[in-house]
């Protein structure tokens, strides 16, 4: 397999390198992304050292048409996994327009890029949050209609919205995944786990949004990328597929449990202003994927808590490193305004 993945200095996209290397070691992968304030390239230096050739870095934007189309025609690429995105719903509420810019226009020449040069395969990785909020009860089907309610969840509604269109129009094989939310080694610490053992381990103040009461469906990171791995070789094209961690949990049991693993009591919660347009609840109904694809989350919420704790505390340096100035700033001003 030839394949190019954008994004793939991010969160998601540095655990997906890991675990195909190790699953597919015959693989050829090209890494496309931008390294903006999300995107680390030292995540991925034993993984270059390890690959040798069959492993490249190419710093570059999903919107540039002319570096996308010389990349297809220099490596021919058998399917492209877009990963890349502007990913934090409170900076899309903050400054929308580079969601827009990279989740929508970035998305689309990537589409595009691939229809010209007849790529087999395109998965796009979509988000639950596409779909918006429910109430107490109930769950997202892959055929609930979309509802996005922030600047975020609306940029990659609106590629998903594309990625259909391009199949219906133009018969192009894309495959869309739509996952709850992730953790796990790796996630930048302006997400709420991360950030919350960050702040626990400081003994600062911990910032639960509203109540603390709206409910995430929690996948374990290489979860999600087993279902992005099983919709790129088996998807069916066209298809849209949910992908949850069955673990579906109100904010404030899961700021409990980092206090918890990190020795800390419930002192240090503090009840904020709420997120504007907060979704209440999320809840993946994936029977699609698992009698499509053999889909099945199989990290616990307990197991890949303790694992995930456990690479954030072996690893401060990278916590460290990757909280450079413009991601202090934005977390200032954002956080002042919630106190
Ligand atoms: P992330 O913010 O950690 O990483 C995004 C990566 O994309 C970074 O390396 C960044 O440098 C790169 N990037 C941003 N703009 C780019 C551009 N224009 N061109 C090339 N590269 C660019 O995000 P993540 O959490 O790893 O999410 C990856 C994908 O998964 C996103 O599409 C996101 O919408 C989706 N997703 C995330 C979650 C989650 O819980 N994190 C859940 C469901 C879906
Ligand atoms: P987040 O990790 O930003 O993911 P998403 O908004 O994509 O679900 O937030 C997860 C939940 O945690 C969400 O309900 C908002 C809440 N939250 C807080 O209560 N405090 C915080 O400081 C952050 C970042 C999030």
């Amino acid at each position: 397999m030839r394949l190019l993945i954008t994004g793939g200095c991010g969160f998601i996209g540095t655990n997906f390198l890991y675990l195909m290397r190790q699953r597919h070691p015959d693989w050829f992968i090209v890494n496309m992304d931008k390294l903006t304030y999300a995107g680390n390239l030292g995540n991925l230096r034993s993984l270059e050292a390890e690959a040798g050739g069959s492993y490249t870095f190419v710093h570059g934007d999903i919107g540039d048409r002319e570096l996308v189309t010389g990349l297809i025609a220099r490596h021919a690429f058998d399917a492209i996994v877009n990963f890349a995105a502007e990913s934090h719903v409170d900076r899309s509420i903050d400054d929308p327009a580079p969601f827009v810019v990279t989740n929508v226009l970035g998305a689309q020449n990537i589409l595009d890029c691939a229809r010209r040069a007849g790529i087999k395969r395109v998965v796009h990785v979509s988000t639950d949050e596409v779909y918006g909020t429910l109430g107490p009860e109930g769950q997202f089907h892959e055929t609930t209609p979309l509802a996005p309610n922030s600047p975020y969840s609306a940029s990659k509604a609106g590629a998903d919205m594309l990625a259909r269109a391009y199949h219906e129009t133009y018969g192009q094989d894309i495959v869309i995944t739509r996952c709850s939310n992730n953790y796990g080694p790796y996630q930048f610490p302006e997400k709420l786990i991360p950030l919350m053992f960050t702040k626990a381990t400081r003994g600062e103040p911990l910032p639960v949004y509203g109540d603390g009461m709206n409910v995430r469906d929690w996948i374990y990171v290489d979860d999600h990328c087993l279902g992005v791995e099983l919709a790129l070789l088996k998807g069916r094209a066209g298809a849209v597929y949910n992908f949850g961690g069955a673990a579906e949990m109100p904010n404030i049991e899961v700021v409990r449990t980092i206090l918890r693993l990190t020795g800390r009591d419930d002192s240090l919660i503090r009840y904020v202003t709420d997120r504007p347009g907060h979704d209440r609840r999320y809840a993946m109904n994936f029977e699609l994927a698992a009698k499509e694809l053999g889909f099945a989350p199989s990290v616990t919420f307990a197991q890949g808590m303790e694992r995930t704790i456990g690479w954030y505390k072996a690893n401060a340096a990278w916590l460290a490193e990757v909280q450079s100035g413009a991601y202090l700033a934005f977390m200032d001003t954002w956080y002042k305004e919630r106190a």
